[in-house]
């Protein structure tokens, strides 16, 4: 018998504001870093007073000062779910995804500082130039590199025991909140950085790759893994919660034993 499915009718409940359940709103201190290249010799602290919700998150305030308050704040953002990486920035001082920073787990009885990743570039208000870091990502080679090829209509079989070893390394959005809290990276632009050596792991532990040693000796260089001074950083400001340390610790290990 066929199966059937039922599709209910749309329904005709509009969605209730803030205002309308009762909750309650606040307002909130912002001092945003703002630079603008054609203006600023040197980045300013500006601030915003803006009405949220418990709900709100980060991103919610950055868009209710651009869009009701100074259109000209200038940040990057696409998904505001934690899945794009675009929106990674300095809150409080320690790397987050605005999106994914919900206004109630911070102390708001102080103002709330924001201002752009460190160790990159920075070309205006909360937006960094992106390309050393995708430089370093692409150096990696972070694709699948296979000599062998499947038969006619096969997949390449992994185990779930194989594949479970570089599960952690899998979930980079490339958001950079890793990289751009490295002290290393700070004050040596030309290091690899954790983002690029967790893209790297991924595929070096991946059994149907065959270019992990060609992997492992571009992180032997001198910018490589022996850079990381392993200051965990990285694994705190990580929004996926990857163990990043423990990811450049077993390049290392693989390293030795290559
Ligand atoms: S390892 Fe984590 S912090 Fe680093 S780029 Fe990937 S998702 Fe972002
Ligand atoms: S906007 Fe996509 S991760 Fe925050």
């Amino acid at each position: 018998m066929a199966a059937t499915s039922v599709v209910e009718a749309p329904s005709d409940k509009v969605e209730e504001t803030p205002e309308e359940t009762g909750i309650q709103s606040f307002l909130v201190t912002f001092i945003i870093r703002r630079f603008n290249p054609e203006i600023d010799d040197e980045p300013r602290w500006v601030d915003y007073d803006v009405e949220l919700y418990s709900t709100d998150r980060v991103l919610d305030a950055l868009h209710k000062i651009k869009w009701e308050v100074d259109g000209s704040l200038t940040f990057r953002r696409s998904c505001a779910h934690g899945i794009c990486g675009s929106d990674a920035m300095r809150i409080n001082a320690r790397n987050r995804l605005a999106c994914k920073t919900l206004i109630k787990d911070l102390d708001i009885s102080q103002p709330i500082y924001v201002e752009a990743i460190k160790g990159l570039p920075l070309e205006k208000d909360l937006v960094v130039d992106m390309e050393p870091f995708f430089a370093a990502y692409r150096d990696v080679k972070p694709f699948l590199v296979a000599n062998s090829t499947p038969e006619p209509g096969k997949e390449r079989i992994q185990s779930i025991a194989d594949r479970a070893i570089f599960d952690d390394t899998t979930k980079c959005i490339l958001c950079a909140a890793c990289t751009s809290s490295c002290p290393v990276f700070w004050t040596d632009g030309q290091y690899f950085g954790p983002a690029a050596i967790v893209n790297a792991h991924r595929f070096i532990f991946d059994s149907r790759d065959d270019a992990g040693d060609v992997r492992l000796d571009i992180l032997n260089d001198k910018e490589g893994v022996w850079r990381c001074r392993t200051t965990f950083n990285c694994t705190e400001a990580c929004p996926r919660g990857i163990e990043v340390t423990k990811a450049i610790a077993d390049v290392k290990q693989a390293i030795l034993r290559h």
